[in-house]
């Protein structure tokens, strides 16, 4: 599938690890720690995923998650998504992972963390894949949990890059987590978080103001606020956009009328994602040959997409 796009060096800069469970991978994860799942097979969980909203699919995402339990299982999920970053030409990551997913099930901080590490050091030395890990916390929860989290990262400082914001948008703005993002600063950690994709540009404003983040996860609402767009394209702050993802939950209900391209031709650094490859059909080179089909991305423009993630990477 379009060689020309395999072939362009990528970063990928909005990818929640934790979304690149592929259903045969689940399977074999619950077999292996005897876990008993709602689904018959691959092919009734693969029909599970259809969704109206962001939370419908986070529901299933939670829930998916689940399987994993053991150091080994978060490696072998981390180094699954490496493999597919090798084949597609993606030089650089930055994925997200949720911890609190894990340790509200009981699983200790540093299982999670120790396998997906071990296996992202292992990419760098095996695949010449470099990365930067981002702690999220999810925005469903309260600003003190995510410092219980932050706290219980500290340890292990040096693992991450920066922290970021994640799950339920609507009705968790970026101002209920102020205080533990300025935490997380003054420990040296760099910030971003998702605001726009349901949220509304309120949501991008404060994530700039108050939380200081470098980049935008989604953004896409952006367009709806003429003074915002000024300032992302006067401030070159990237977007990590993510259009199928888009798709799937219904934040444009054609991928036709996305406004990605839009953005890129008014000088917005846009950058394409893959979100959750798993539940979204597809990585980041999927995530390009749509824009190409849909919107008639010209090669030029993908070579421009492609050179903003570079560019917008962290570290
Ligand atoms: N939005 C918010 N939270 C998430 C997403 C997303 O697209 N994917 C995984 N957690
Ligand atoms: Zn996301």
């Amino acid at each position: 599938m379009y060689d020309w796009l395999n072939a362009l060096p990528k970063a990928e800069l909005h990818l929640h690890l934790e979304g690149s469970l592929e259903p045969e991978l689940l399977f074999a994860l619950a077999e292996r720690n005897k876990i008993k799942l709602p689904w018959h097979d691959v092919e009734a969980l693969r029909g599970a995923y259809a969704f109206n909203n962001l939370q419908e699919f986070l529901d299933l995402y939670y829930q998916g998650a689940d399987v994993l339990r053991t150091e080994q299982d978060f490696y072998d999920l981390t180094w699954a998504y490496l493999q597919k970053c090798q084949a597609q030409n993606v030089v650089h990551t930055e994925p997200f992972f949720d911890p609190q997913t894990h340790t509200d099930r009981g699983i200790p901080f540093e299982v999670v963390l120790r396998g997906i590490k071990q296996a992202l050091v292992d990419g760098e030395k095996q695949l010449g894949i470099s990365h930067g890990l981002i702690l999220s916390f999810l925005r469903h929860l309260s600003e003190e949990q995510a410092f219980d989290t932050l706290e219980q990262a500290m340890p292990f400082r040096d693992a991450f890059v920066a922290v970021g914001l994640d799950s339920s948008e609507l009705g968790h703005p970026p101002s209920k987590f102020q205080r533990v993002f300025a935490k997380a600063r003054s420990e040296g950690l760099l910030t971003v978080a998702h605001a726009g994709e349901e949220g509304p540009p309120e949501y991008i404003w404060q994530a700039l103001d108050l939380l200081k983040v470098q980049r935008i996860d989604h953004g896409v609402r952006a367009s709806e606020d003429e003074r915002l767009m000024q300032r992302l394209i006067d401030e070159q702050i990237p977007l990590t956009v993510c259009p199928l993802s888009n798709i799937k939950l219904r934040v444009f209900d054609d991928m036709r009328r996305h406004n990605i391209l839009a953005m890129l031709e008014r000088g917005v650094k846009v950058t394409v994602n893959s979100d959750d490859p798993a539940y979204f059909g597809g990585y980041v080179n999927e995530n390009f040959a749509a824009l190409h089909e849909a919107l008639g991305m010209s090669e030029a423009q993908a070579r421009r997409l492609a050179q903003n993630s570079l560019e917008a990477r962290l570290v």
